[in-house]
């Protein structure tokens, strides 16, 4: 049949996670098909920055240590169990890149340099200067692009999963492939005996994000609509530091330039971090981004800045090659002049409902990295676990996969073929940019750093109102990349701020003026597809 292809295991997404994982199925010896929706290198994890935290100086580090930061930035909403398991299978994912051929920075001594985040109590930060993902995902693309197994689909964007009971809700509900627009905007079946999402976050449900075009929360509305719950939605994590410029969008300035000693600054030169957290510059992310979002409001200005002049020219030249190269491009001498940033959405900490190894509550669907919640991050994730979660998950999720395999049977359903809707109307893309750019600017102005119930209940009356007309043009109208988007941020959107209404505290990430407390009782927020679908 035209338009249909059989594999072994399908990965939706190229980041670290989903190649990492379809390199680990490969060399098992199944046949793996990749969809990705620009080009295999287009991913957050190829932006990532600062580095894989880990524990590898056992003389002054421990995993206790690493333990304990992740909790206490966690705000007590981590999962213990999934925390040491992340944690302690850190130095094993380093020596893995390692032996794929990556270089990670050394000192003068030989050993691995470590930086220091916001949040780490150590240096403990493995990185490739300050261009760590771009060199991960270098290697393992290269490995994943050689391998006879390997399919990968540039340009294809999944629409949704296919079960086999066509039922999510029903007992024996199997996931057996997905719904995928190709390039050439046909609509294709991938049958799969498992389907993992590694499709990363939705940093693009924001106006303002450090994240690629690509990150519009696709996974998590596809895993959510197929029926697995979503939990902790309501801790999105603002990156305090991206670059403030007319020109550069996007730029994240690195935790990492805290780490060697960068202060913040008000346009007046003036320190203020002292005024909320003993460790200033370097407290933990949400009370950064809360404290900067504060000071903005408080003075009117624009952005706030960060200032690396007392630190040695060359130093920097050579610690941060890359993001010092752009800031001068963009005319910032960051020997002589302080950075301008500001806040943007940067991660999600919540994600669907998953173990550590990332396996989900439906058979043959398995999710993995930044889609996922595992328990690791709690209420705000620490610096640089990130990569560490993708690293480590991969490796079990690709386990888990090949055991799932090995005892299932392939299913004998064959699904049908896409009815595609057959208009097609003028109006179209205008609706589709109306609607894209209202939900980004009602997430920023509502749900953003500084939430209040009536916020909240603002910006989900008027998703209420979008929702209707996205979905009538959904099932009337050709997908297009630009409307199955549309449809998934404003899908996470709802989960992210029905999440949101149902915390009756400020905790971590999720600050609501109307409830400046924190509960005795810590509990996990879950959305259920059967609330809202
Ligand atoms: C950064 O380099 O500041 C970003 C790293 C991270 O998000 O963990």
């Amino acid at each position: 049949m035209k338009n249909r292809i059989h594999a072994d295991v399908l990965i939706v997404g190229s980041g670290l996670s989903g190649l990492s994982a379809a390199l680990n199925l490969a060399e098992r010896g199944l046949k793996v098909t990749v969809v990705t929706k620009e080009a295999i290198d287009v991913s957050n994890s190829a932006n990532a920055q600062g580095g894989i935290a880990t524990v590898s100086d056992f003389n002054v580090d421990s995993f206790e240590k690493h333990i304990q930061d992740t909790l206490t930035a966690g705000a007590g909403l981590n999962d213990i169990e999934a925390v040491r398991f992340f944690v302690e299978n850190g130095p094993d994912a380093i020596r893995h890149f390692e032996q794929l051929g990556i270089h990670f920075t050394e000192n003068e001594a030989g050993q691995l340099d470590l930086g220091r985040e916001g949040g780490h109590t150590e240096r403990r930060v493995v990185h490739a200067g300050d261009i760590t993902g771009f060199e991960l995902i270098k290697v393992v693309k290269k490995a994943v692009l050689l391998h006879p197994n390997i399919t990968v689909l540039e340009n294809h964007t999944a629409i949704d999963l296919i079960s086999e009971s066509k039922f999510f809700f029903s007992e024996d509900n199997r996931v057996v492939g997905a719904y995928v627009l190709s390039d050439r905007g046909e609509v294709m079946t991938i049958i799969a005996n498992s389907v993992l999402l590694a499709t990363g976050g939705c940093g693009k449900v924001y106006l303002y994000t450090s994240n690629p075009n690509v990150t519009t929360g696709d996974g998590l509305a596809i895993g959510f609509r197929a029926g697995v719950p979503v939990v902790n939605m309501e801790m999105i994590q603002f990156h305090p530091t991206i670059l403030y410029h007319e020109k550069i969008n996007s730029m994240l300035i690195s935790e990492a330039l805290r780490g060697e000693g960068g202060v913040l600054i008000d346009k007046h030169g003036n320190t203020f971090m002292e005024k909320y957290h003993p460790l200033k510059s370097l407290a933990p992310r949400d009370i950064v981004a809360r404290a900067i979002d504060h000071e903005m409001k408080m003075s009117g200005d624009d952005c706030v800045f960060l200032d690396m002049t007392k630190l040695d020219g060359d130093f920097l030249q050579k610690r941060f090659p890359n993001i010092f190269r752009i800031c001068l491009n963009g005319g910032i001498d960051m020997r002589t002049m302080p950075i301008p940033v500001v806040p943007a959405a940067h991660y999600s900490c919540g994600g669907l409902r998953s173990t550590p190894k990332g396996t989900t509550e439906i058979p043959g669907l398995f999710v993995s990295g930044e889609v996922a919640h595992t328990g690791l991050h709690g209420a705000n994730r620490l610096a640089s676990n990130s990569l560490l979660e993708a690293a480590v998950m991969a490796k079990y999720v690709a386990e888990e996969i090949a055991e799932y395999t090995s005892k299932t049977k392939p299913s004998s359903y064959e699904p049908p073929d896409w009815d595609s809707g057959n208009a097609e109307d003028e109006d179209e893309k205008i609706i589709i940019k109306q609607n894209w750019d209202e939900v980004r600017r009602i997430m920023w102005n509502y749900v953003g750093i500084v939430r209040s119930n009536k916020r909240l209940e603002r910006a989900l009356a008027r998703l209420e109102l979008m929702k209707h007309e996205i979905t009538e043009y959904y099932w009337n109208f050709k997908v297009s990349r630009d409307l199955l988007e549309l449809r998934n941020i404003t899908l996470v959107a709802e989960l992210i701020i029905r999440s949101a209404m149902k915390r009756k505290e400020s905790r971590g990430l999720h600050f609501n003026i109307d409830y400046q407390f924190k509960l005795d009782t810590i509990q996990n927020t879950v959305v259920t597809p059967a609330e809202i679908l």
